[in-house]
C-alpha cells in the first residue's frame, strides 16, 4: 500500500471513529468501566452496559460525575452503540451475545474475553471448542465484525486517573481489515497505547492464552504489566 493510500484510509477511520458512541457490555465490570473511562476521555460518548440497568447507572455516575460522557443502561441499550465492546467473564460471553446479536448486526464488535482457569499453580487458558472466545463471538455473531483485543491491558491502570499513560502495545487480530485498522485507531487514541495488527481470527487463542503468562508475572513482580512489540 502506497503511504497516500495510507493515509487516506487512515483519515477514512478517523472520520468514522469520530464522535462515534462505544457501548460497553458488563461495563459494571473492572474491564469494561476502565475501557469505558479511556475511550470517554478520548471523546467518545461511552454507554456501560449491564444486565440490570440501575448497577450500569450507578457505575456510569461515578464516571460521569469526573465529568465524562458516561452513561449507565441494559445490555441491549449499550448494543446500539456504534462499536460495541464485550466485556463479559467467559462463561456467559455466548449467551450474552447471541442474546444481542440482532443489535450488534453489521457493527465492529470488540471481544477482549480471556478463558482462563485458576488452580494452585496459577491462572491457565481453558480449551475452548471453537479455538478461542473470539472466534466463538464471531459463530454467534455471523453479521458482525468481531476484532480481539484489549487482552492484555490491566483493568486497574485503566480504572486509576491518576494514571495518565497506560503503556502497552495492543495486539489486535480479526478478518476484516477495516474493522481491525478501526480497533487499532481507537487503542491509538488511549495516551500511551499503541494498536498493532497481530493476525486473523484464528490467532486469537494465542492472546487469549498469554494473558494467562502475564498474570504470572504480576503475580511475581506485584505489576499491571503490559506489552511492548519492538522495532513497528
Ligand atoms: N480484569 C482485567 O484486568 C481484564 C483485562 C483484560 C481482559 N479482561 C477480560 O474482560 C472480561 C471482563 O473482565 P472483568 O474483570 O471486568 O470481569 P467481571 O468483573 O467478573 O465481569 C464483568 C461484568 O460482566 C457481567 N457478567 C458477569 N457474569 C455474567 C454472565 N454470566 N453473563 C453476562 N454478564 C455477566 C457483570 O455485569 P452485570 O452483573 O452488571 O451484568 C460484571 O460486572 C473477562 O472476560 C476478562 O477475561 C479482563
Amino acid at each position: 500500500m502506497s503511504s497516500a493510500s495510507g493515509e487516506a484510509e487512515r483519515r477514512e477511520i478517523d472520520e468514522r471513529l469520530a464522535g462515534a458512541t462505544i457501548g460497553i457490555l458488563g461495563g459494571t465490570g473492572a474491564q469494561g468501566n476502565g475501557l469505558g473511562r479511556r475511550f470517554a476521555a478520548a471523546g467518545h460518548p461511552v454507554l456501560l452496559g449491564s444486565r440490570v440497568a440501575a448497577r450500569a447507572q450507578e457505575a456510569a455516575g461515578h464516571l460521569a460525575a469526573e465529568g465524562l460522557s458516561v452513561s449507565g443502561v441494559a445490555n441491549a441499550d449499550a448494543a446500539a452503540a456504534d462499536v460495541v465492546v464485550v466485556a463479559v467473564p467467559y462463561e456467559g460471553h455466548e449467551s450474552l451475545l447471541r442474546t444481542h446479536a440482532a443489535a450488534l448486526a453489521g457493527k465492529v464488535i470488540i471481544d477482549c474475553v480471556n478463558p482462563l482457569g485458576f488452580d494452585r499453580q496459577g491462572a491457565y487458558p481453558l480449551a475452548v471448542p471453537a479455538g478461542s472466545a473470539a472466534q466463538e463471538a464471531a459463530a454467534a455473531l455471523p453479521d458482525s465484525h468481531v476484532v480481539a483485543a484489549f487482552h492484555h491491558v490491566s483493568a486497574v491502570l485503566l480504572a486509576d486517573p491518576e494514571v495518565i499513560e497506560v503503556p502497552t502495545d495492543v495486539l489486535v487480530v480479526g478478518d476484516d481489515p477495516q474493522a481491525v485498522a478501526l480497533v487499532a485507531a481507537l487503542a491509538d487514541q488511549i495516551p500511551g497505547m499503541r494498536g498493532i495488527y497481530a493476525g486473523r481470527l484464528r490467532n486469537a487463542h494465542q492472546l487469549e492464552a498469554l494473558t494467562a503468562n502475564l498474570i504470572s508475572v504480576n503475580r511475581r513482580y506485584s505489576a499491571h504489566a503490559g506489552l511492548r512489540v519492538t522495532d513497528v
